[in-house]
């Protein structure tokens, strides 16, 4: 059997991309292989929201080249890259939820609307219940997304994301601005969906503990809770990759012993718990 180095989900190959005196990405190369978790770490404006968007095809590079699940998706049509996306969930910053929509339509929206996408109507319900079941929100399906909370919004934006079962999660600061008993419980989902379902993850943050949680704990679904795993930095055979940018540079990328070891004073501020 193939092991999990042998297939990357994500590459970017010297991509640069740019807008007008701003260059978002500055030569970056990086690979995340199938089933690995990435911790991104980077102050405002580094270049985390545009790499995300760069690997949905979403921002097209000025230079370089990018692959999704092993196919380059650089210059691919519009109607290929969106089947190449119905694999890959993304939940951006602030959840991203429609607002004229309710809880239930958003969470249905990839299923009725990715293209390629055919479902029965109860095929949708049943998916859209589950996901909202997996964030504990099943009893909000007709209220909008003002009547949620910030905590719970983030959490409909994650059952929109894992309602399709994708192979890759991309989560744009998923705890950016909330308490730390609310981010809590929302990187207990992200480790949730991961260690159920073995999809890799990508995590955008600002806060080095959700990297902690995402290097060194598991889900354990007989409580609920995240709990430390055995081993340095492996869950379930897959390693964690933190990754720091800098003005759109990769100023660092290893595991976490590595980061917090690390000698350049701009990286070792991130490692600061
Ligand atoms: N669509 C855009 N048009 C112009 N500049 C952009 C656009 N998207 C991002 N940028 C710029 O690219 C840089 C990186 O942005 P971003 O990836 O959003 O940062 P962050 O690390 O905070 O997520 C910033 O300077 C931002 O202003
Ligand atoms: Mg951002």
């Amino acid at each position: 059997m193939a092991g999990p180095a042998s297939s990357t989900a994500l590459r970017f190959d010297h991509v640069t991309v740019r807008f007008d005196e701003v260059t978002a990405l500055d030569d970056v190369s990086l690979e995340i292989f199938e089933g690995e978790s990435c911790v991104i770490l980077g102050a405002a404006a580094s270049g985390k929201t545009v790499l995300l968007k760069t690997a949905l095809g979403l921002i097209r590079p000025d230079a370089g080249r990018v692959y999704v699940f092993g196919r380059e998706i650089t210059r691919l049509p519009e109607d290929e890259l969106q089947r190449i996306r119905a694999r890959i969930g993304m939940v951006f910053q602030e959840g991203g939820l429609f607002d004229s929509l309710t809880v239930e339509e958003n969470v249905a929206y990839p299923l009725r609307y990715q293209p390629g996408a055919r479902y029965a109507p109860e095929e949708v319900r049943r998916r859209v219940e589950e996901a909202l079941r997996f964030v504990e929100l099943e009893h909000t399906l007709e209220k909008f997304p003002s009547e949620l909370s910030g905590g719970m919004r983030r959490r409909v934006g994650i059952a929109r994301a894992v309602v399709t079962e994708p192979d890759l999660l991309l989560y744009d600061s998923p705890t950016a601005g909330l308490d730390p008993i609310t981010a809590y419980t929302i990187m207990a989902l992200i480790l949730k969906e991961r260690d159920t379902r073995r999809a890799t993850t990508v995590v955008v943050t600002q806060r080095y503990q959700d990297g902690v949680w995402l290097s060194d704990f598991r889900y354990n679904p007989s409580n609920g809770r995240l709990e430390l795993a055995a081993g340095d930095g492996e869950v379930g055979g897959a390693a964690t990759r933190f990754v720091v940018f800098r003005e759109g540079r990769l100023a660092f990328q290893g595991s976490r012993a590595e980061l917090e070891g690390c000698a350049d004073p701009y990286v070792a501020k991130f490692a600061r718990r």
